[in-house]
């Protein structure tokens, strides 16, 4: 299937720029044999990851204490040595390893986007600003020694070359360490026909299914697994050395569900299409409807998910008038491809739109709680996963 040409969903711009704007056509493909759910032109990860990434991960306080549970989880269940190291692939403004970097634990996270690393190194967290491959886990092997735990959290699926990955993470885990990362989970993808899980930098949408044959070729064995409420539906992957941990029930509980609902199955991701036409087209109506009678409708937060329902749907600031976002190196921009403006979070809360539509349905429950007073005001969300709705 293909959505059509699509921007890089982080990429925003000035005005200046669009004229020299980057498209390729974002199609996802799926292959019966490995199971893998993947688009199938992926860009250069350079476009992607620079001094400019305008990802900042620790923009919302459930993603805080998500990776502060998740660091505790780690020290206690997975860290065996007394002088432990840890790895952590993409580290962006070190949200998890801030946890350990405090305590004097040895760690060093991997993280190619300067701008975001820099955010990490002035919190005291060591950082090597580059891709992870199999050369970084030999520079890191030769200066660190072996890691007790290799980890990424929506990390792993946006690396096209997973081999280079596995081949590092062998290389430099410890025999009895763990090899951990969570990512956007395909069930939820499939279930919630949340579409907008794809685009340039989610290479991959994980299942059960496929991490286990992509990494089972590198002699790594997916042991145990986890759902994650994080971004819409995740699961973390518990990966070890072959033939060292047992196999846990979770991994053959998932595995059902996931052929329950036909994850396996190409016929599943036809009818995943219609879904994803119908809910456009749902949207569509819904704002065209709002503009002839006179509302105002703005964005509420511009998420990279936001670039591919926009550009897909080919909503502009015809139909949404701005999207506000907390993020400073995105206001005064203009999203990717649709080119409507960014406003910071303070325009938006002395505005008074009739509606603002959710891009980050991922945080609704902190969004809903943290924006009472424009409910108040009559103001209305909508809202596009699982449904396309006005919240009353
Ligand atoms: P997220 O769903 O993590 O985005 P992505 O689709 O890129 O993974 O949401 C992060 C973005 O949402 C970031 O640009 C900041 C913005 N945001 C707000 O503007 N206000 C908020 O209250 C929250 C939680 C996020």
């Amino acid at each position: 299937m293909s959505f059509g040409n699509m921007p890089i969903a982080n990429a925003f711009l000035e005005k200046s720029q669009f004229s020299t704007e980057y498209f390729f056509e974002l199609a996802p493909g799926f292959c019966e044999t490995c199971n893998m759910f993947q688009i199938i032109e992926q860009p250069n990860p350079e476009i992607m990851f620079h001094e400019n990434y305008a990802f900042f991960s620790s923009t919302s306080k459930k993603m805080k204490s998500h990776f502060e549970t998740m660091a505790m989880h780690y020290e206690k269940n997975f860290i065996k040595s007394d002088d432990p190291f840890i790895v952590e692939i993409g580290c962006n403004d070190g949200i998890f390893l801030e946890y350990f970097s405090k305590k004097g634990v040895q760690h060093v996270g991997v993280e190619p986007s300067q701008n975001v690393a820099s955010v990490a190194q002035k919190k005291g967290i060591k950082v090597k600003n580059s891709f992870f491959n199999e050369e970084t886990a030999i520079e890191i092997k030769k200066s660190y020694g072996k890691a007790d735990i290799i980890c990424a959290s929506n990390v792993i699926c946006h690396i096209p070359d997973l081999h280079t990955i596995a081949r590092g993470v062998k290389y430099l885990l410890k025999d009895e360490g763990a090899f951990i990362f969570e990512d956007p989970y395909l069930l939820d993808m499939v279930e919630k026909t949340s579409y907008d899980q794809i685009y340039d930098e989610h290479v991959y949408i994980f299942s059960i299914q496929s991490v286990i044959n992509a990494f089972k070729q590198h002699e790594l064995d997916l042991f145990h697994v986890e759902k994650q409420d994080t971004h819409g539906g995740s699961m973390r992957y518990y990966l070890c050395h072959s033939n060292t941990q047992p196999i846990q029930d979770s991994v053959k509980h998932f595995l059902l569900k996931e052929k329950n609902k036909g994850t396996h199955l190409l016929g599943t991701y036809h009818a995943f299409k219609t879904l994803c036409e119908q809910k456009k087209n749902n949207l569509l109506i819904l704002l065209e409807k709002l503009k002839k009678e006179g509302k105002r409708v703005v964005g509420y937060a511009a998420t990279s998910k936001s670039t591919t329902v926009l550009n897909y749907c080919g909503i502009n600031s015809n139909l949404l008038e701005y999207i506000s976002d907390t993020t400073p190196i995105k206001q005064d921009k203009y999203s990717p491809g649709m080119h409507i403006p960014i406003k910071s979070y303070e325009t938006f809360q002395q505005d008074n739109p009739d509606y603002a539509v959710l891009f980050a349905w991922n945080h609704a429950t902190e969004i809903f709680e943290k924006e009472r007073s424009f409910t108040e005001k009559g103001g209305k969300w909508i809202v596009f996963v699982p449904e396309v709705e006005i919240i009353e």
